[in-house]
């Protein structure tokens, strides 16, 4: 079966079925009860699949080395709210002891959206890099890099190509583009790459978008066992924010229903007053039949963005159900939290503008 188009927006209805169709694991309670100080994400079901979790369960148990691994793609000086929660992933296992990689996929980028190598790395240095380190990845931790500059992730996808036929490259990708074909295999060198350092397991977190990349390097690597030994990368996948109106990916095509990161905190807060709710066709009605919070936009950007303390967001669910906290109210509740990630993201960014220029980059 051909995957999901990493570079296209296919809306995927239905996380279930993703977990079927692409034979995941779904991060069950028994996964959330493994992993030791579960996160915000793995504690409400925002990260809601994996591939070889047990791989990564197993060395930060023993306490053996393992990395984690994630990509930037220099396209814009925005960066949406499911990056955010792929950050948040890679800050979970940095603190828990993971070595660290980021890259930037100015290659990837230059490929298949056009954009140039310098134009890549001056936002890379200038946002992309100082914003990955205001949503909490320490810089000192960490090994960062540019594809375009990494002779030993250029060297390893050479290599890889051997391993891999047209037809098997077309059920994963549904094409074979050359710049698709180039794209992946540099995307894979990216994932295995730390292992060329150091043979240790390692964990992808990315949104199911990359699921084809995933499944493509741990093909890959189990193909390639007796050359290379490399142990089959893990992923950690989490849902995607929804869009304002409702719909089950923010895409950037409707501006009021988009919210970037980062935005004017004023305009960024306003657009949620306007936001889909579930909320019941009159007050009347809302009161006494309650609100919907699994329906309701503002309520899965408080579970998985706005509201970090469970009580907080159980009391909100609570408050919802029984009818006494109407939509209105709630909307200005979200809309403040809102401007205040964004002040905070901006007076961060600054801050992290400065660290960036000491930065070593792996080459
Ligand atoms: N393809 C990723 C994206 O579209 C970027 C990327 C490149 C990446 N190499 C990676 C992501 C390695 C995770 C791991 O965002």
């Amino acid at each position: 079966m051909a995957g999901i188009d990493p570079w296209g927006s296919a809306l995927v209805q239905d996380y279930l079925r993703l977990i079927k169709d692409f034979g995941l694991e779904p991060f069950d309670a028994r996964m959330l009860n493994a992993f030791p100080e579960p996160s915000r994400q793995m504690r409400r079901g925002v990260a809601f699949a994996g591939q070889g979790l047990k791989d990564i369960l197993g060395v930060m148990k023993s306490r053996k080395p393992f990395y984690v691994l994630t990509g930037i793609m220099p396209t814009s000086e925005r960066l949406h709210f499911g990056n955010k929660l792929v950050i948040e992933n890679v800050r979970y296992f940095q603190e828990r002891g993971a070595r660290t990689f980021v890259l930037v996929a100015d290659l990837e980028a230059a490929v298949t959206r056009g954009v140039e190598l310098e134009d890549a790395r001056k936002r890379a240095m200038d946002f992309h890099i100082p914003a990955y380190i205001a949503l909490g990845i320490d810089p000192e931790k960490t090994t960062f890099y540019f594809q375009s500059e990494n002779d030993s992730v250029r060297n390893l996808a050479y290599l890889m190509s051997a391993h891999v036929t047209k037809n098997e490259f077309e059920a994963i990708y549904g094409s074979t583009e050359p710049g698709k074909v180039f794209a992946s295999l540099t995307q894979v060198g990216d994932i295995l790459y730390p292992q060329s350092i150091e043979k240790m397991p390692g964990v992808i977190p990315v949104g199911i978008d990359q699921s084809p990349h995933i499944r493509f390097s741990r093909d890959l690597a189990r193909r390639t066992k007796g050359k290379f030994g490399f142990f089959l990368p893990s992923a950690l996948y989490n849902k995607f924010t929804p869009s304002l109106d409702g719909g089950f990916k923010m895409s950037k095509s409707v501006p009021q229903h988009y919210v970037s990161i980062p935005e004017e905190p004023k305009s960024a807060g306003r657009k949620l007053l306007n936001a889909f709710t579930g909320g019941r066709n009159t007050i009347e009605e809302q009161k006494r039949l309650g609100g919907q919070p699994e329906k309701c936009v503002i309520f899965e950007l408080y579970k998985q963005h706005l509201v970090e303390d469970d009580k907080e967001l159980q009391k909100i669910y609570g408050d919802c159900r029984s009818g006494k906290l109407l939509c209105g109210e709630d909307k200005q509740h979200a809309c403040r939290l809102m401007e205040t990630f964004m002040a905070e993201f901006n007076r961060k960014l600054e801050k992290a503008r400065k660290r960036v220029k000491h930065l070593a980059f792996a080459r």
